[in-house]
């Protein structure tokens, strides 16, 4: 399953996902997630936690957690036959251990991982997965810090999942990013940390692409980590901030499978970037038929219709938003009444600048087509 890493074109990412993969293909998948899972329960070094337990005290009856099974299962894209094997799963997840590591960001992915409205089952799994390192949330500082990170790197060597949130800056030898009392760059930074590690999961915008540090000019040569770290497993998980139901999503995956997931030429989780927001988006029906908000407040804003004119990008950007949705699966921006800024795209910034202005296309443009002509289009992202 894993790619080699590269960087390709946006019209490339244009991938429909295959969820027809054969008998055989899922039969083998499900062996080897069976030998996963009972290798990950005989591992002794980690404590023993109980899920149900913890589900129980928070309210959650069990009734809700297997609908929960089935609705995450058919979304990682698997068959039915996969539940059980997925709430096996989550009872070993806490034996994967995971260092998460900040770079130039605003800690946004963290925010949006701590949401503190109230335990969901998303929640109380992210809750338990074996963190071993996390500078925002951990109680030491300075060298017992630095100390805790040795430790981890060692203990598990060759095991942990790298998170990395924030892009590396790069120019003039890296120093407009350093850590700890050596000065060690976010180059050599990234660097030691990649090395012992099973696989690299980049996380938001900054950490993927490079983000908004990245936007010109540049001027700390800000970088995503595919661009910077070579010879590892990369996953990009963009957004800004990255869904955390995403980011559980391949957690799940990789624990369960020892995998990361299929991903698509920019090395993202087909199962969450396989489709466009334009194509789930529930104003869709109006873009169609020529229903669009004019200026902001006016009666198509009322009723709901097609942001496009008032610079959504959601033709533009892969990502599941629509169905995903945030905070609680309340809403998503463009329920929220503005159009998508394109924000898990590479080039988000630049590229997609302005934001409220629309993105022009030719008349070669058929809405009815599966297929938006990407390579025709100019975005008008001046500032
Ligand atoms: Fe939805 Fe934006 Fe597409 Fe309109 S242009 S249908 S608001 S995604
Ligand atoms: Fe970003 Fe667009 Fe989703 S702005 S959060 S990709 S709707």
């Amino acid at each position: 399953m894993f790619e080699k890493c590269s960087r390709k074109s946006i019209s490339e990412n244009q991938v429909r996902v295959n969820t027809n993969k054969g008998d055989k293909y899922y039969a083998d998948l499900y062996r080897k997630c069976r030998k996963r899972i009972d290798y990950l329960r005989k591992k002794d070094n980690f404590a023993q936690e109980d899920f149900y337990a913890r589900l129980a005290q928070e309210g959650i009856s069990r009734r809700d957690f297997f609908k929960w099974i089935s609705a995450t299962t058919a979304s990682l894209m698997l068959p039915v036959s996969f539940e059980p094997l997925l709430a096996q799963t989550i009872e070993v997840i806490n034996r994967v251990p995971v260092i998460w590591a900040n770079f130039q960001d605003c800690a946004g992915n963290s925010e949006a991982l701590l949401r503190t409205d109230g335990p969901t089952v998303d929640e109380l799994i992210l809750d338990i997965i074996s963190l071993e390192f996390h500078e925002l949330l951990m109680a030491p500082s300075g060298e017992a810090a630095e100390q805790q990170l040795a430790d981890a790197m060692t203990t598990f060597q060759g095991e942990y999942i790298l998170f990395v949130e924030g892009s590396i800056p790069t120019a003039d030898n890296g120093v407009y990013g350093t850590i700890g009392a050596s000065g060690e760059t976010y180059v050599e930074h990234i660097t030691r940390l990649a090395a012992d590690c099973a696989a690299i999961v980049a996380v938001g915008s900054c950490a993927t692409f490079g983000g908004v540090p990245s936007a010109a000019p540049n001027p700390t040569g800000a970088k995503g980590v595919m661009d910077v770290v070579t010879g590892k497993p990369i996953v990009n998980i963009p957004a800004c901030p990255a869904n955390p139901s995403n980011i559980l999503g391949v957690v799940l995956l990789y624990t369960m499978t020892g995998e990361l997931p299929d991903l698509d030429p920019l090395l993202r989780p087909k199962f969450a970037f396989g489709t466009r927001i334009h194509d789930a988006c529930e104003r869709r029906v109006h873009f169609d038929v020529g229903n669009f908000v004019e200026e902001w407040g006016d009666e198509g804003a009322q009723k709901g219709y097609c942001l496009y004119k008032m610079g959504c990008k959601g033709p533009f950007t892969f990502n599941n938003c629509p169905t995903v949705k945030f905070n609680r699966e309340t809403s998503w921006p463009v329920a929220a009444g503005h159009g998508c800024i394109g924000c898990s795209e590479p080039g988000f910034f630049d590229k997609f600048g302005a934001f409220e202005k629309p993105a022009l296309y030719d008349s070669s443009y058929n809405p009815a087509s599966d297929v938006f002509p990407v390579e025709n289009i100019v975005v008008n992202g001046g500032k």
